[in-house]
């Protein structure tokens, strides 16, 4: 079996912040096949974009990230900073999150994704114009949007040359953070689209970050819940949204409105997520969980399998040797 595109082995993130060693990003690992599109779901502040700038060894001194990245079985953590340098972009690239307000305003949009090439080592036999019409058609952006400025384009517009920028090195992982948050509804959808293609034609693995389980459910074949720096359950997408397992996952879904069905109504969840970085004794939802029983305060749940184990879930409710059935 070939190795999967993206493999995420018990990453963590810590960082030193005010005397504090916060604990961010807690042991996740996930992996994505070629032409995968993965979610990463979770409320604001849950680790998504911390485990994003990890994987692009994009932190800062004050952080220490443990683990392994292996794009295409390819260790890109392993020896440091010149090794991800190497592969930054070239195999794994990232759509920040806001990256279309942080396009240079006095420059063409052209001259940018031209400029986002150069950073790939070895420049490619392709002349860099010729480049840049592919990797703006790409993302369903007409050639001459290479002369414009970015004041000259639509909120939509601006986030596909985003887009563009990143995959003009040809990655094997796309990682977008949030990549439609400040569109509106119809933009959002080209956006995805332009999103999706770029993968599709690229053979290239998404990684999708967003706390909207209706952009993921779009897009998205496979999912991992994050909560509080934890991966508190994975599945099918279908599986996640029917039938989730860990009762934060159900709370989400019942707090969705582009997901509520007419005949029920929104539910919201109270409290918020801990501080970040604190160290729980057990599971670090309990203090919002309707469901929480004995164990939950002091032991840390496994990440068990659900069914048929395709599905998982952080969650007593699956210790094997729980009592209590869901
Ligand atoms: N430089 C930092 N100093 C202190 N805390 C930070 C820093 N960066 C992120 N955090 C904290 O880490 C947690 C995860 O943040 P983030 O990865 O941005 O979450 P998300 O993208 O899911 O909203 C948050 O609680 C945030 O406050
Ligand atoms: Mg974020």
């Amino acid at each position: 079996m070939t190795a999967p595109c993206l493999e995420v082995r018990g990453l963590n993130v810590r960082l030193r912040s005010g005397g504090r060693d916060l604990h961010l990003v807690r042991d996740v690992s996930f992996t994505v096949q070629s032409g995968e599109r993965f979610g990463l779901i979770g409320e604001s502040g849950c680790g998504k974009t911390t485990t994003l700038m990890a994987l692009m060894g994009l932190l800062s001194d004050r952080a220490s990230v443990a683990g392994d990245v292996l794009v295409d079985g390819v260790d890109i953590l392993g020896d440091g900073e010149r090794s991800v340098r190497a592969h930054r972009w070239r195999d794994i690239a990232v759509v920040f999150q806001s990256a279309m307000n942080a396009l240079n305003p006095v420059q063409t949009v052209g001259r940018q994704i031209a400029e986002a090439a150069g950073r790939m080592v070895g420049e490619s036999e392709l002349p860099v114009k010729r480049r840049v019409s592919d990797v703006l058609e790409l993302v369903g952006l007409r050639a001459d949007v290479a002369g414009r400025y970015p004041h000259e384009l639509s909120g939509g517009m601006r986030q596909r040359v985003a887009i563009a920028m990143a995959v003009v090195c040809q990655p094997r992982v796309l990682l977008a953070d949030e990549p439609t948050t400040a569109l509106d509804v119809i933009v959002q959808a080209q956006v995805l689209t332009a999103l999706e293609r770029a993968c599709a034609e690229l053979g290239a693995a998404l990684v999708l970050v967003s706390h909207d389980m209706g952009v993921i459910g779009e897009v998205c074949d496979r999912a991992a819940v994050m909560y509080a720096g934890e991966v508190v359950e994975t599945a099918e997408i279908d599986t996640l949204y029917h039938d989730p397992a860990h009762p934060y996952t159900q709370l989400l879904i019942a707090a969705s409105p582009s997901l509520a069905h007419r005949d029920r109504e929104l539910v919201s969840i109270a409290g918020t997520p801990p501080a970040a970085g604190g160290a729980v004794p057990g599971c670090g939802f309990v203090a919002r969980c309707p469901r929480h029983f004995d164990p939950c305060a002091s032991s840390a749940p496994h990440f068990w399998p659900v069914g048929s184990g395709m599905q998982r879930a952080r969650c007593h409710l699956y210790d094997s040797a729980s009592k209590v059935r869901p």
